[in-house]
């Protein structure tokens, strides 16, 4: 329902008010965190990160490429908390991700996996309850739904 979803919204922004983005040091860095987080953890899925295949949380740290990276991938975190309520642009804008991730091949399930990746990444940098925890889960299984579909609209494998 519309209220279900716009408190899902709410918790997921609330977990968020502390992971800054922007050109500053501080929020330069939390990007970079995300991939040493996400390479350190899942370095199976470095392999989508052509020339980074092997990459260490040090190279990450080093990396102008991940340091640009990292923005993106936080930004399109707060942009899919920030609309989460309206479906229809939330559903909009995870086929233009689906879209823009076409020439990597993803493993279709991994449109689900992201969000264990993504909470694990959370908990590292806040206190993440279960309330918040699971508020992501939640979000976490639209996307997927939504990815599921557009995959399939475009006659691609599905999870
Ligand atoms: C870019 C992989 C999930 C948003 C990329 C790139 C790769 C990638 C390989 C190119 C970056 C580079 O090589 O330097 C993956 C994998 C995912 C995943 C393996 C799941 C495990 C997501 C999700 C979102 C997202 C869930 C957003 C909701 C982006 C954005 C870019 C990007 C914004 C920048 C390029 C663009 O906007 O087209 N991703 N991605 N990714 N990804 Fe993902």
């Amino acid at each position: 329902s519309d209220s279900k979803r716009l408190e899902i919204q709410s918790l997921c922004l609330e977990s968020l008010s502390k992971i800054k983005i922007g050109t500053g040091p501080e929020e330069k860095q939390n990007g970079k965190d995300f991939y040493k987080y996400f390479f350190t953890n899942y370095p199976d899925l470095r392999v989508y990160f052509k020339g980074a295949e092997k990459y260490t949380a040090d190279d990450v740290q080093k990396s102008e490429r991940f340091e640009k990276q990292g923005q993106r991938i936080l930004l399109a975190m707060h942009l899919t908390a920030r609309v989460y309520a309206d479906e229809m642009v939330f559903d909009s804008y995870i086929q233009e991700t689906i879209n823009r991730h076409r020439q990597f091949k993803m493993e279709p399930a991994l449109w689900m996996a992201f969000w264990t990746v993504w909470t694990g990444f959370l908990a590292t940098k806040i206190t993440l309850d279960e309330r918040h925890k699971n508020a992501w889960m939640t979000l976490g299984q639209d996307f997927a739904k939504a990815a599921n579909k557009h995959l399939k609209l475009l006659g691609l494998p599905t999870a």
